[in-house]
């Protein structure tokens, strides 16, 4: 992302987080707060050179905004990107992301993301009370395999079937999402099929689910119903469409898509694609509105995301345009419905 578009964009805020002695680069971008508080985990990641993890924390921060949004969320999104490297000392640099966090006041309530592990939030919770921690909260994977299920439900209607009951579903990845994933699927009489690069977990969960099983390489072989992404993003890209032989696509991968072309593609081709952002909302609903109201939501609350999604794909069909271009755009009526005013809490006297 270059400057013009930063400005595009809209960030309110980018910081630079630094503590040589600790061998630590962060960076903190803030998206957009007129809706409330910035909600966004901490990404822990190996990455080419600075400028690929700035461009990271904007674009992950941009998606926490329409994500909040789009799942009537009252707040914005935020992320804290750590570049990860053999100096770094982990312990001091994840305090350090806490005193950040705390001089926010709130402004920003952070919790887990790729590479952010339990013992990590740990310490980010000796510096503030702004973060989630699991032993508070419990295990956001569930409310996110959850949502997923319940989107997975709505695509299932728009395929003819009843849910996911007889639909064939490819799970791509079988970690806190897709193995609670799996276990939802099958219980719902669907029939899964299953891949990871952790052979022994694969083999736990065909001898745990009686699933099907595809080696990682082969996935796009397979002619299914749909392709449920819990692995990693960006895996509808050129080479993947050409490949693909099946009906939809819906998981809980984020940025499933490589570009917002690949949207479209999958669009002129009549593959249903369930915008990532909508379906993976479980555990920012979860984390969200737990932080906001003081107790867990309503399990109405995840289960709304079935019909979210099947709202967007059946507007995407009435009006012809793909179903991130409906998702994105209800995010936006969200946002424009508040004048763009920053949120800042109010400090105690
Ligand atoms: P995880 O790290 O627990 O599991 C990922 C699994 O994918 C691992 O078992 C890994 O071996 C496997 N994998 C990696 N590359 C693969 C490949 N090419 N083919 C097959 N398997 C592969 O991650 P988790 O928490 O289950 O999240 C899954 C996805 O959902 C991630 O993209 C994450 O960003 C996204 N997500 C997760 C949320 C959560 O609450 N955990 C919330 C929102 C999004």
């Amino acid at each position: 992302m270059d400057i013009g578009e930063l400005a595009a964009h809209d960030f309110e805020q980018i910081q630079i987080l630094r503590d040589d002695a600790a061998g630590m680069l962060a960076f903190v971008a803030v998206h957009d707060t007129r809706l409330g508080p910035a909600f966004g985990g901490i990404r822990r990641w190996r990455y080419r050179h600075p400028g690929a993890a700035l461009a990271d924390a904007l674009r992950l921060a941009e998606a926490m905004t329409l994500k909040c949004a789009a799942a009537g969320i009252p707040g914005g999104g935020a992320k804290v990107v750590l570049v990860d490297a053999p100096s770094l000392d982990r312990g001091a640099a994840y305090r350090r992301i806490g005193d950040f966090v705390e001089q926010m006041n709130g402004r920003y309530f952070t919790g887990p993301d790729v590479g952010t592990e339990t013992q990590d939030l740990e310490e980010v919770a000796r510096r503030t009370s702004f973060v989630a921690r699991p032993d508070e909260i419990g295990n956001l994977a569930e409310p996110t395999a959850v949502g997923v299920f319940a989107g997975l439900r709505a695509v299932g209607d728009r395929l003819g079937c009843d849910g996911v009951r007889g639909l064939h579903v490819l799970v791509q990845g079988l970690g806190a999402v897709g193995r609670r994933l799996a276990q939802l699927l099958v219980g719902a009489g669907a029939r899964v099929t299953v891949c990871d690069l952790d052979r022994d977990l694969v083999e736990q969960v065909r001898t745990e689910l009686g699933v099907e099983v595809v080696e990682p390489g082969l996935l796009l072989s397979i002619t299914a119903d749909v392709w449920a992404p819990c692995a990693l993003g960006g895996v509808v890209h050129d080479l993947s469409l050409e490949h693909l032989k099946v009906r939809a696509i819906a998981g809980a991968a984020n940025n499933v898509l490589a570009a917002p072309a690949h949207g479209a593609a999958l669009f002129q081709r009549g593959i249903l694609y369930a915008p990532d952002f909508v379906m993976n909302a479980g555990a920012l609903i979860h984390g969200a509105l737990n932080h906001l109201e003081g107790a867990p939501p309503e399990p109405a609350r995840i289960e709304a995301i079935g019909a979210r999604v099947g709202s967007i794909l059946d507007a995407s069909i009435a009006e012809g345009i793909a179903p991130e271009l409906v998702a994105q755009r209800l995010a936006r009526d969200e946002l424009d419905k508040r004048p763009r005013e920053p949120y800042f809490p109010a400090r105690p006297r």
